[in-house]
């Protein structure tokens, strides 16, 4: 880890006002993040917090370990629902690792597996045993798939059929899941289960849908895009679509941007000479080339809406909401039925968004929210130093946003979202990944990961500079943020254009006065953790962290649960460990909160050194499987207490 030199502490804000009371959404906008059990109860100021002060969580804190397998508390149970390979239905092909095919894979659980989204049947109801649940599949590490690639050679040696079956691989997974006993297991009786992939024709909509830049050879019209990539983290809209944010495409993209019409988009979007063509895509389909199809790129990076009632719906891209590496999409209701999406930008010095939309939505009429998401008003946030943050709109024709500073109409705007929120001067960001809204509080939290590059005060480029909300230079172990939208008579104005700030832990070892990290004082040696990525909410309106930084951290990524309000704020606890490399991701509640679904990502990717697994025979791990001539897998796994009740409860 790099040598640290924080400047000083910032002292906490602490607002005043009364809680926010989240007392007019419907039952359906509860879902995942929290059901309204009862109203929040004023934060302590932190000098009142007791040091002894107790977390509500109950279960017994895990030991930091770091292994080939996974462990869980005493009095919980964990099981792996799915695997990557597995058929999505029952009866459809098996894993067959030793000779995957593209066809076999369009009908498997896919790679890499972030977003968690659980959806109850029926739709209008809080059935916690028996729902669709709908997953995305970030990206495809080759070398750890295919037997005898390594990460030095298998760019130049994957087949097509490799390439083929990647394809099939990323995207996502629509799952009919049932609570049978007290195992979940995945069904299709409903006929709901699909996969959505690379090869997946996906309508583009709202104000770049058509655009000059949208057109290729093969979609001379620019609505038409084949395909998704790469699928992060994303939401779950009031009316039961899901929503997928694609996190940076450029990576998948082959040849020499310089030769493009605008290669400054390509800078801006963001260019990596050593991570392009990850996949060689390029080699073997002409339209991953920049000089084959200069404006394919164009098509990539934006959110996805999936509608996983409707196994014949194409899915659709919603230009309205911008484009840049978009880590999530997480959705609330503001109290006029308005839905807000929030949007975090994953690079160092990038930025949050919000997009509000136009109209509210209906809850009577499913099929009249079916473009709602096509108008409204993207923002952008600033924060001030006195507390204060601003949503900034990205609309055309305002402030600086004009033909002068080249931006010709809204498309223009959407295209180039990052350039229009740099020209508004909206506060760049510790590379922002989990942005959620905690529905018992109606405030809102935000994972800053790291960034190493985070300059003092006085050096360098202003704009990565430490700013009161990234407070660290350099901040290589992050921090969440609490957002405090206004409310009046008990209800959260999550469309309103000015809220508050507060910082909610600084990451790290608060044992290490270097490193100026703060949690509540009685966090003990395992529960304090560093590069939050995936924020998840329970219905009682805790946070559940997930982690995404070793090996620079010195141990295993992890989950990690925390008090948001009471004695116990800012108290985490380590919940869950994955296995040796892997991240976890996405954790979802179902509404009884008894079910905690979660993804493991990348098992095996780093090894017990801490270095990368150069192939399969190089990897630490096999699991879930740890079964000869099977590769670490993948999953989704279920996580409930032995006794039935609340998870964490
Ligand atoms: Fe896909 Fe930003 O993690
Ligand atoms: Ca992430
Ligand atoms: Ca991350």
């Amino acid at each position: 880890m790099s040598s640290r030199n924080f400047t000083r502490p910032r002292p906490t804000r602490r607002q005043n006002a009364a809680p926010p009371f989240a007392t007019v959404l419907s039952r359906r906008s509860f879902l995942g993040c929290g059901a309204a059990l009862s109203a929040g109860a004023l934060l302590p100021a932190p000098s009142s917090l007791a040091a002894e002060a107790p977390s509500s969580l109950t279960f017994p804190e895990l030991a930091r370990v770091t292994d080939a397998a996974d462990h869980w508390p005493a009095g919980y149970a964990r099981q792996v629902l799915i695997r990557w390979g597995d058929p999505i239905r029952p009866g459809g092909p098996a894993f067959a690792p030793e000779a995957p095919t593209a066809a076999d894979q369009g009908q498997q659980f896919g790679y890499n597996a972030d977003l968690t989204v659980y959806l109850p049947l029926p739709w209008d109801s809080q059935n916690s045993e028996h729902g669709l649940l709908v997953v995305s599949h970030e990206y495809a590490t080759p070398y750890q798939m295919f037997a005898g690639l390594t990460a030095d050679d298998y760019r130049e040696r994957l087949t097509a059929e490799q390439v083929a079956v990647i394809k099939a691989a990323v995207g996502l997974s629509v799952l009919e899941v049932r609570k049978a006993g007290d195992r979940w297991e995945v069904i299709d009786e409903a006929g709901l289960n699909r996969r959505v992939t690379l090869d997946t024709p996906i309508r583009l909509s709202g104000p770049c849908a058509g655009h000059a830049r949208m057109r290729t050879g093969a979609d001379p019209d620019g609505r038409t895009v084949i395909g998704t990539m790469p699928n992060c983290n994303g939401g779950l809209t009031p009316w039961g679509t899901v929503l997928s944010g694609e996190e940076g495409a450029m990576d998948y993209f082959a040849g020499d941007y310089r030769a493009l019409p605008e290669p400054e988009l390509v800078e801006r979007q963001g260019w990596d000479e050593d991570e392009n063509d990850e996949y060689g895509l390029g080699k073997f389909e002409a339209r991953f080339r920049f000089e084959a199809e200069p404006n394919e790129w164009n098509r990539f990076d934006w959110v996805v809406e999936l509608d996983p009632f409707d196994p014949t719906a194409m899915p659709v891209k919603r230009t309205a909401l911008g484009r840049f590496t978009h880590e999530g999409a997480q959705c609330v209701t503001a109290p006029d039925g308005r839905v807000v999406v929030l949007m975090g930008d994953d690079d160092d010095f990038e930025y949050l968004y919000r997009f509000v939309t136009a109209r509210p939505w209906n809850p009577d009429d499913r099929a009249a929210n079916r473009d709602l998401l096509d108008e409204g008003t993207l923002a952008v946030a600033r924060f001030g130093e006195d507390g204060s943050l601003v949503w900034l709109p990205l609309v055309w024709g305002h402030g600086p946003l004009t033909p002068d500073n080249g931006f010709a109409d809204q498309a223009d705007v959407l295209f180039k979202t990052r350039l229009a929120a740099d020209a508004l001067g909206a506060t760049p960001m510790d590379a922002p990944e989990g942005f959620i809204a905690n529905r018992v509080t109606g405030r809102v939290y935000v994972a800053l990961t790291e960034n190493e590059d985070r300059l003092p005060r006085g050096e360098g480029d202003e704009a990565e500079q430490v700013n009161a909300a990234n407070p660290r230079a350099p901040n290589p172990d992050g921090h969440v943020l609490e957002l405090i939208p206004p409310s009046a008579s008990g209800v959260v104005d999550w469309a309103a254009d000015r809220w508050r700030w507060d910082t909610f832990c600084l990451c790290g070892d608060p044992t290490a006065p270097e490193q100026q990290a703060r949690f509540h004082p009685a966090t003990s040696s395992a529960g304090w953790f560093t590069d939050p990525d995936n924020l998840g909410c329970d219905p009682r309106g805790r946070l559940w962290v997930c982690t995404d930084g070793p090996p620079d951290a010195g141990f295993n990524d992890a989950l990690y649960a925390v008090d948001t309000d009471g004695p116990g704020r800012a108290l985490p606890k380590l919940f869950y460990i994955p296995p040796v490399g892997a991240e976890c991701c996405s954790p979802w509640f179902t509404p009884d909160g008894r079910t905690l679904f979660l993804a493991v990502q990348h098992p095996g990717e780093v090894k017990l050194d801490g270095s990368d697994a150069a192939s399969i025979a190089d990897m630490d791990t096999a699991w879930p499987d740890h079964a000869s001539g099977v590769p670490a897998r993948p999953a989704v796994i279920v996580l409930s207490r032995v006794d039935g009740a609340e998870v964490g409860a």
